[in-house]
């Protein structure tokens, strides 16, 4: 079976994209590999580390399928796969930020991220600055002689501006600064960041890629010119997924496509409807017409995925676990982009800048693949509970 065909639909490339089922026996999914070590067939063969194959950190043919897949949907020139989400922000920070670097990291960041950059960034004489999401080609106001990365992640975490990648990305690599993408929410399959200028682009495949709630994964895919860097980095911290894991995704990416169509279909027509319902102020989801920025979406991303947030029509702590604590199909939890539906409360305590105001408490949905009218029944129990509290 050919590889990489270009002229293949998404759902074609998914389904086949990675191994190549003749390398192993005709056998469509490629072996799990359970590995550290790696036998050489000579002494000359181990002295040169001679051969595909090294050590078990170093890659397996598991993983290079699901790089592989990921290259493909990316455009990238390389992909590390690393044990989460978080992994995949810190370990390129890791391998590229250098004690007396400037780095400038968008306000509106997933709050770990943020946690990571103020901790352990700090420490090792890292100075990081946050910047409004919506700065566009204004971020060079706050380029120093020292600012080495921007790190942008569009739309944001929990409130869903979104950012002018391709102006920002000129802007950075105008002064050989790079710039870092967190594109979970897109999926490669509605944003492709290197195609915009982006040069690692960052992905929890704990989300739509697994899909299913069970595994953690993180991907990182890098462009020509980031990609040894990259990739010795990830061999210097040994920050290696387990294959289980690793196959668990590439599983997952074969009805990705399938799957988001139908989060994304329910996700906005959830999203027109709460915002005629009574109680909402406002929907924040970036495919809404009524969204800010909708117009610099509709540029740049060919789709959304399905999660968004709901801001209520006043109200504080009282009215959201009201709200929160009606709901029976959408379950409490942290994370997203799996089966079912999820709300969190947001709290925007961490921002120094994009922290509102809002007219009422922030509630983050991730629309599972339900029936439509059974997750609106739900959704219309939480909201007149929180009218009623
Ligand atoms: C935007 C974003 N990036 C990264 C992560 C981290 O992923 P993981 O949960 O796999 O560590 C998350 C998790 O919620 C996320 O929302």
């Amino acid at each position: 079976m050919a590889k990489n065909n270009g002229n293949w639909g998404i759902n074609t490339r998914l389904a086949h994209g990675g191994n190549d089922p003749r390398d192993f026996f005709g056998f469509v999914n490629p072996p799990v590999v359970h590995a550290s070590t790696v036998l050489y067939p000579d002494a000359a063969t181990m002295t040169t580390r001679g051969q595909k194959y090294t050590y078990g950190t170093h890659g397996t043919p598991t993983s290079d399928a699901l790089a592989a897949a990921i290259d493909e949907l990316e455009g990238s020139a390389g992909t590390i796969i690393v044990p989460s989400g978080l992994a995949a922000v810190t370990v390129p920070l890791l391998a590229f930020a250098s004690a007396g670097d400037h780095i400038l990291v968008v306000d509106s960041i997933y709050r770990p991220t943020r946690h990571f950059c103020d901790t352990m960034l700090k420490r090792m004489g890292v100075d990081v600055e946050y910047y409004e999401p919506r700065i566009g080609a204004g971020i060079k106001a706050l380029f120093r002689p020292n600012t080495r990365i921007v790190f942008t992640e569009s739309p944001a975490s929990n409130t869903y501006e979104v950012q002018d990648i391709p102006a920002i990305s000129k802007e950075a690599h105008a002064i050989g600064a790079m710039v870092m993408m967190d594109n979970t929410w897109a999926t490669p399959l509605y944003l492709r960041p290197l195609d915009h200028g982006v040069d690692i682009s960052i992905h929890a495949a704990t989300k739509y890629p697994g899909g299913h709630s069970d595994v953690l994964l993180g991907t990182v895919s890098a462009n020509e010119a980031c990609w040894p860097k990259l990739l010795g980095g990830f061999d210097a911290l040994g920050c290696c997924a387990g294959p289980n894991d690793v196959y668990q995704v590439l599983r997952g990416l074969r009805t990705m496509g399938v799957r988001l169509e139908h989060h994304g279909k329910n996700a906005l027509e959830i999203a027109r409807w709460l915002e005629t319902e009574a109680g909402v102020a406002r929907v924040l989801h970036p495919a809404l017409e009524s969204h800010p920025d909708h117009a610099l979406w509709k540029r740049d991303f060919s789709g959304a995925s399905g999660v968004f947030s709901v801001v209520l029509a006043g109200g504080g702590q009282k009215q959201a676990h009201a709200f929160l604590d009606a709901l029976k199909i959408f379950g409490l939890g942290y994370s997203w982009g799996g089966y079912e539906s999820l709300a969190v409360p947001v709290f925007l305590d961490d921002r120094t800048i994009a922290k509102g105001p809002y007219e009422g408490p922030l509630i983050r949905l991730q629309i599972g693949l339900e029936d439509l009218e059974d997750l609106k029944t739900d959704l219309s129990a939480g909201l007149a509970a929180a009218r009623a509290a």
